[in-house]
């Protein structure tokens, strides 16, 4: 665990995942998205048709389910040994991820599989729960939030330059649904790390908000 890791949490379009990739690339670190996982995991569920209120089930094919994360240009996902990287940025699989990422076994069957990501040189992981719960001792984590507005905003953007057909009043409505369960959920909710910097992107540019974390590296390594 002397393997350093700077962990970035926060709301769903906040813009954690373009900021994480950035800076993991700057560094030359790992990369974990573990919102990827949770949908992963959501695809497969749905896949093999299991009952999404059983919890017990769903946190077995959490253990059972072969997961790859394979590295070329992109970063592609595989389950099973299905690429399914273009199948989980619907709304459909994050509504379904949101549902099960709120069972306590699951997160518990997830959180090896999350930890096995640190390795030399260091990582930058992606989440929800990674300063609180996955990775505590991380020496910097930052607690990335914009204005609800704001973060629908990019989503619909995101989507339809994936070639999805959007609605921003639904993405409003989900994004609103996802996050109050998020926060609201018992196991790992989403909240700050004590020892979290929290960053406003509402008003930055990406590069701002890199340059602002990676200012902060040096002093907490
Ligand atoms: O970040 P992303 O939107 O891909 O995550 C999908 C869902 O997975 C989130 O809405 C959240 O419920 C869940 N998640 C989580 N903990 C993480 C990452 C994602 O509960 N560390």
């Amino acid at each position: 665990t002397d393997v350093p890791v700077l962990t970035i949490d926060g709301p769903s379009g906040a813009g954690k995942g373009t900021v994480s990739r950035l800076i993991a690339k700057r560094l030359g670190w790992h990369f974990l998205d573990s919102g990827a996982i949770y949908r992963a995991l959501a695809w497969a569920v749905r896949r093999r048709g299991v009952d999404l209120d059983d919890e017990d089930a769903v946190a077995r094919v959490a253990s059972d389910m072969k997961l790859e994360f394979v590295c070329n240009d992109a970063v592609r996902v595989i389950v099973d040994g299905e690429d399914v990287t273009d199948r989980l940025a619907t709304e459909d699989v994050g509504r379904i991820a949101s549902k099960i990422a709120a069972y306590p076994k699951v997160r518990q069957a997830l959180l090896e599989k999350q930890r096995a990501f640190r390795r030399p040189p260091g990582l930058v992981a992606d989440g929800r729960d990674m300063g609180t719960v996955v990775f505590p001792d991380a020496p910097c984590k930052v607690f990335l939030t914009a204005s609800a507005e704001e973060r629908a905003r990019r989503r619909f953007l995101q989507l339809k330059a994936q070639g999805l057909d959007v609605n921003l009043d639904q993405i409003i409505k989900d994004l609103e649904e996802r996050d109050r369960r998020d926060r609201e959920r018992k196991e790992s909710p989403l909240v700050p790390a004590g020892d979290a910097v929290v960053i406003d992107s509402s008003n930055l540019t990406v590069d701002e908000v890199v340059e602002r974390i990676l200012a902060r590296l040096p002093q907490a390594l």
